[in-house]
């Protein structure tokens, strides 16, 4: 391996070479599952962009095809941005992307396969009807894009595009009958104050009742609506939980759900202009996310890459009502290979225990925390109301009751390089608070690097004192589900030591109640075929 390819990723998606970022139009057609994205065909840094696509049977092994649309006429001819597909009644897959016109604005397009015939959708049509949405004049024409999959409602097509008036935020609402001629609707779907520019909005429902997926224009009793949208200011997505009410034609979140940065999140680290789809073979709603760099734009240039995508993960509500769930596809499994399992190991304080027989550089970790009690648990400052910083203070070096315990990934010999993944406990007047951390401060000796403390609470009882965690690691990304998917967090780190068969795997824990290890399976990862 070339020192500068050391950080490649083995099972997540990416293409051979070059920049990527957002996840555009994924689909299901004929067999095959179809990711586009955000490319640049020229280079490692951001510029050029067109819609890259590739193919898949399962979600994890991908065969690349040509771009599908790339700046070849007036309406898109400074760029092909981001949008989604809707599946039109007799299979018929559109989509709706956003094209950047001679004079910069952005425009919303529509692409149609020139091949219904063809499972792998190869060639894409951009007819002269095009732009079939533009800024009015009383428009931002520079903060408007990202058109949605269209959902169905009374006899109409609607969508949503993203957008900005001073700051604040916009889902833009249009209608149509026939997908070409749109019409706006008289007020926006939802708009929030101070939140800035609104990237790559994503509107579904869920079920209440289920896992189950739901398709895009399904509605009614047993039903949720989810608004997701990615913040440019801070680069930070979140989502709220509400009502799709028809009558006032609005979506409104459940009272107690926050718009912005203070929002839901679906990860607590690096993955931003995420896209949801329906999946008709298996039923499920499938959520990807992009996961951009952490180093220095020099540091892509040498590599020649930047960007992956994160694993696909499922997505549903959670039966508290009040948060979603995220899972990695199930196809993911197909990947493990050799496997270690360890039980009923005891981490008294200051312990480390090495997993020792996988390749803990690219690996798959399951595992499940158990505690006797509670009452250790070190008091909670009502003050800290900001996950990050708590995790920036508290990190896992430093000593705590209740946690800090969890896993240090990519972890040098002697523990020069580390990035932890860890629970810790804090007591409060009427409940526990869960904090899971993903700390890069220790990931790497190298410079000019982004190292965050990137943290979420997680909302859970604690009734059987139990706590569970996986991680996926993968070279320089570390994807971790804490608490069966209910908090995620994706960290990109640099090692310089812990790489390849350098890089180790331990469990620890630093706080003073014992902590056992109830279970813990964790298997070296096969190479999937990536492009
Ligand atoms: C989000 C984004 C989108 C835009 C695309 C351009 O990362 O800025 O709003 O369509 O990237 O590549």
């Amino acid at each position: 391996v070339k020192v500068d390819q050391l950080h490649r990723t083995g099972f997540h998606f990416q293409p051979p070479k070059n920049w990527i970022n957002d996840p555009n139009g994924p689909l299901y057609y004929k067999g095959l599952y179809h990711l586009f994205y955000q490319y640049n065909p020229k280079g490692a840094v951001w510029g050029n962009i067109v819609w890259a696509h590739s193919v898949s049977k399962d979600l994890i092994n991908w065969e690349p095809l040509d771009p599908a649309i790339y700046p070849s006429k007036p309406f898109d001819i400074n760029g092909c941005w981001s949008g989604s597909a809707t599946i039109l009644p007799g299979n018929k897959p559109i989509i709706l992307y956003t094209g950047i016109d001679p004079d910069n604005r952005q425009v919303q397009n529509y692409a149609i396969p020139a091949n219904l015939s063809d499972p792998y959708l190869r060639e894409w049509i951009k007819p002269d009807d095009n732009p079939i949405v533009v800024p009015t004049n009383d428009m931002n024409a520079s903060a408007f894009r990202d058109p949605t999959t269209a959902w169905f409602t009374d006899g109409h097509w609607q969508m949503v595009v993203g957008g900005r008036r001073k700051r604040r935020g916009i889902a833009h609402l249009y209608r149509s009958k026939d997908f070409k001629y749109w019409v706006k609707a008289k007020h926006p779907l939802h708009t929030s104050q101070n939140t800035g520019m609104w990237e790559c909005p994503d509107f579904y429902p869920v079920s209440m009742s289920s896992k189950i997926g739901l398709d895009t224009s399904v509605n009614g009793q047993n039903v949720k609506h989810v608004l997701k949208v990615s913040l440019d200011l801070t680069r930070y997505e979140y989502y709220t939980i509400g009502t799709y009410n028809l009558d006032l034609d609005r979506y409104i979140p459940d009272s107690g759900l926050k718009d912005g940065w203070t929002g839901l999140r679906y990860d607590y680290g690096n993955f931003y202009a995420s896209k949801t789809f329906y999946d008709p073979l298996k039923h499920r709603r499938i959520l990807w996310g992009w996961a951009n760099e952490s180093d220095a734009q020099l540091d892509d240039v040498k590599k020649g890459w930047a960007g992956i995508q994160t694993i696909p993960r499922k997505v549903w509500l959670d039966p508290s009502g009040k948060q979603l769930v995220q899972w990695p596809v199930e196809e993911l499994e197909s990947l493990r290979g050799n496997k270690v399992e360890k039980s009923n190991v005891k981490l008294k304080k200051g312990d480390h225990v090495e997993v020792e027989g996988i390749t803990a550089a690219q690996a798959d970790v399951e595992v499940t925390f158990s505690f006797q009690s509670l009452d250790k648990a070190e008091e909670f400052d009502p003050s800290w109301s900001n996950a990050k910083d708590l995790c920036g203070q508290k990190g896992s070096n430093v000593q705590g009751g209740v946690g800090p315990f969890g896993l240090l990934t990519l972890a040098s010999q002697n523990l020069e390089e580390f990035t932890p993944v860890f629970f810790r406990i804090f007591k409060a007047p009427t409940k526990h608070v869960v904090l899971l951390c993903s700390d890069a401060t220790s990931s790497s000796l190298g410079e000019k690097l982004y190292k965050p403390s990137f943290a979420g609470f997680v909302d859970v009882k604690l009734d059987n004192k139990k706590l569970s965690l996986r991680s996926l690691i993968d070279h320089s990304v570390v994807e971790s589900f804490g608490e069966g998917g209910k908090t995620c967090i994706t960290s990109r780190v640099y090692p310089t030591l812990a790489v390849l068969d350098n890089a180790h795997l331990h469990l620890f824990n630093n706080g003073s109640e014992t902590i056992t290890v109830e279970n813990l399976s964790a298997w070296s990862m096969n190479r999937p075929l990536m492009n």
